[in-house]
C-alpha cells in the first residue's frame, strides 16, 4: 500500500464530543500530524441543524445536514461517528465500511447491539474499526483488553461505568440526599439528562457491560443478556447503615466467569470501604479486571465529558491515520470462541443486605427467622435501627450468610405476606473482594 501525507476525515455530530474532537484536530493540528505522520484535516461535519451555534465554531463550508456528503466523499479515508442512537448511526457505520472507509466511533448502543456483525464486516472490507470512546470515556480499556491483557484468562470485571449513578449515588452517601433531590442536582449539573430512566435505570451501563465482556471472554455477550436493575428504589438510610456495616453503596457492572457459564449483571452493590471501587465519587469511572497473569489491575478516571472522550476518539484517529500514512493495512478483528452460556441471576450465590420495616413485638425476629431459615439463608447478623413507638414498628437490617437469589426471591414475596412486616424497604446484594 502507498503511503500517505494527507488523511481526511468526516465528522458525523459536532454535539458534545463531536465540538471536541473539531476543536482538537483543528487548535492541535501539528501535534496531531507529528504524531500520525500526515495531516489530518476535517472534510465535512454531518449535524441535523446547520444553522445551529457551536460550542466550537467551524468554517460554515465544512457542514452538511446530507450524510451522502461524508459517506461518498473520496477525501475522507475516516469516518468518526459521534452522533449516537442506534438509527442512522448503524446505517452510516455499514455503508462507510462498505465503502471501504476506516470508522472511528463512540457509540455504546450500536457496538453493544451490532459490534460483532460490524467488526466483521470491516474485516473482510479490510478497514478498521475502532471503538475506545464508547465505554468509560476518556478510561482506556477497550485498547487494553484488546492488546495489552490478550494473553490472559479473565476471569471477573467489576466495574462503574455510568458517571450520572455514581454522582447520584456519592450525593446520597455524603449528604444524605434523597434520591429525587440527588438527581436534580445531577441535571443542575449536567450530569443527567432530563430524561435519565437509561442512566438510574442501569440500561447505559448494561450496554457498556456488554461490550467489555465480550472483549474480555472472546463471546458474544449481547445487552439483553445483561440482568439488570437501577437505582431508584435506594433509600438515603440504605448508605448509613451500610456505612455503619463498613461498606458503601455502588451501581456495579459484574461480568465473571463461573464453571457452568457466566455472570453478567448490573445493580447496586455493598462495596467494602476498603477496596477501590468503594472510593471512586462523583462522576469518576473505575474498571476492575482480574487476568490470570497480570492479576488485578484497575483502571481509573473521567467517563464522559467532551475534552476526556475527545482523547478517546483522537487516540482511536491517530492509530488509524499512522497505518494510513506508513503504508500498513491492519484490519479490525474480533475472534470469538462458540458463546458461552450465560447463567440467570436467579443461580446466583451471594450475600444479602435487607431493611425491613416490622411491627415492634415480640416473636417478631423468630418468624422472620423461620422464612429464611425454611429457604436455607442463613443470617449473619441483624441490627434494629429505629423504632417508632407511636405506629409500634422497628427498622430492621439483616445480613446474610452466602445464599442462593432464588431463595432469596421467594424469601421476599413470603415476607411480604407477614402481617408483622410491614415493608421490605430495601434488598442489595453484597460483593465481596477476597
Ligand atoms: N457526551 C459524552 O460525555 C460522551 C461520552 C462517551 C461517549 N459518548 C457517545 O458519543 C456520542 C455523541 O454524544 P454527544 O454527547 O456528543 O451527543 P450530542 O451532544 O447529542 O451530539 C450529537 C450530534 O450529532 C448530530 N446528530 C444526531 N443525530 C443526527 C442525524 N440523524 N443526522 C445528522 N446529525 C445528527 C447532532 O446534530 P445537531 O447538533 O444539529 O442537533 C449533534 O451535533 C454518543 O454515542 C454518546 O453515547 C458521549
Amino acid at each position: 500500500m502507498t503511503q500517505r501525507s494527507e488523511i481526511g476525515i468526516g465528522l458525523m455530530g459536532m454535539g458534545v464530543v463531536g465540538s471536541g474532537v473539531a476543536r482538537v484536530l483543528m487548535q492541535k493540528s501539528r501535534h496531531i500530524a507529528q504524531q500520525a505522520g500526515a495531516s489530518v484535516a476535517i472534510q465535512g461535519i454531518l449535524v441535523r441543524n446547520l444553522s445551529k451555534p457551536r460550542a466550537f465554531e467551524v468554517p460554515r463550508h465544512l457542514l452538511t445536514s446530507n450524510a451522502e456528503d461524508i459517506i461518498g466523499n473520496p477525501a475522507v479515508d475516516i469516518v468518526v461517528e459521534v452522533m449516537g442512537g442506534e438509527e442512522p448511526a448503524l446505517d452510516y457505520i455499514f455503508k462507510s465500511i462498505s465503502l471501504g472507509k476506516h470508522v472511528v466511533t463512540a457509540n455504546k448502543q450500536v457496538m453493544a447491539k451490532h459490534g460483532p456483525d460490524i467488526l466483521t464486516l470491516a474485516r473482510k472490507k479490510g478497514v478498521q474499526l475502532l471503538f475506545e470512546a464508547s465505554v468509560a470515556g476518556g478510561i482506556p480499556i477497550i485498547g487494553p483488553l484488546g492488546k495489552d491483557l490478550l494473553a490472559n484468562d479473565i476471569t471477573a470485571l467489576r466495574a462503574i461505568i455510568n458517571g450520572t449513578t455514581n454522582y447520584i449515588l456519592t450525593e446520597m452517601s455524603l449528604n444524605h440526599s434523597d434520591f429525587s433531590i440527588a438527581l436534580k442536582e445531577a441535571q443542575a449539573h449536567g450530569y443527567a439528562e432530563a430524561d435519565p430512566r437509561n442512566d438510574v435505570e442501569g440500561i447505559d451501563a448494561a450496554y457498556k457491560l456488554a461490550i467489555l465482556s465480550t472483549l474480555a471472554f472472546h463471546t458474544r455477550v449481547r445487552a439483553s443478556d445483561v440482568h439488570c436493575e437501577g437505582i431508584t428504589s435506594l433509600g438515603s438510610k440504605d448508605f448509613r447503615y451500610a456505612r455503619e456495616l463498613g461498606y458503601n453503596i455502588k451501581l456495579l457492572a459484574i461480568a465473571r466467569q463461573e464453571k457452568k457459564g457466566l455472570q453478567v449483571r448490573v445493580h447496586p452493590a455493598l462495596v467494602p470501604q476498603q477496596v477501590l471501587l468503594a472510593k471512586v465519587d462523583g462522576v469518576f469511572n473505575a474498571i476492575e479486571i482480574e487476568g490470570d497473569l497480570s492479576g488485578r489491575v484497575v483502571f481509573h478516571g473521567q467517563g464522559a465529558g467532551s475534552l476526556p472522550t475527545t482523547s478517546a476518539v483522537l487516540g482511536d484517529i491517530l492509530e488509524i491515520a499512522r497505518n494510513i500514512a506508513s503504508g500498513i493495512s491492519p484490519t479490525s478483528s474480533l475472534l470469538l470462541r462458540e458463546d458461552i452460556a450465560i447463567k440467570p441471576i436467579t443461580e446466583l450465590n451471594t450475600k444479602y443486605y435487607m431493611r425491613l420495616n416490622v411491627a415492634d413485638m415480640p416473636g417478631v425476629l423468630a418468624q422472620i427467622a423461620r422464612v429464611l431459615g425454611d429457604l436455607k439463608i442463613s443470617i449473619a447478623s441483624v441490627i434494629q435501627k429505629e423504632t417508632d413507638e407511636k405506629v409500634q414498628a422497628a427498622e430492621i437490617v439483616i445480613m446474610t450468610h452466602t445464599s442462593r437469589e432464588a431463595s432469596m426471591q421467594q424469601a421476599i414475596q413470603q415476607l411480604k405476606s407477614l402481617d408483622i412486616v410491614r415493608n421490605v424497604g430495601s434488598v442489595i446484594r453484597v460483593e465481596e473482594w477476597s
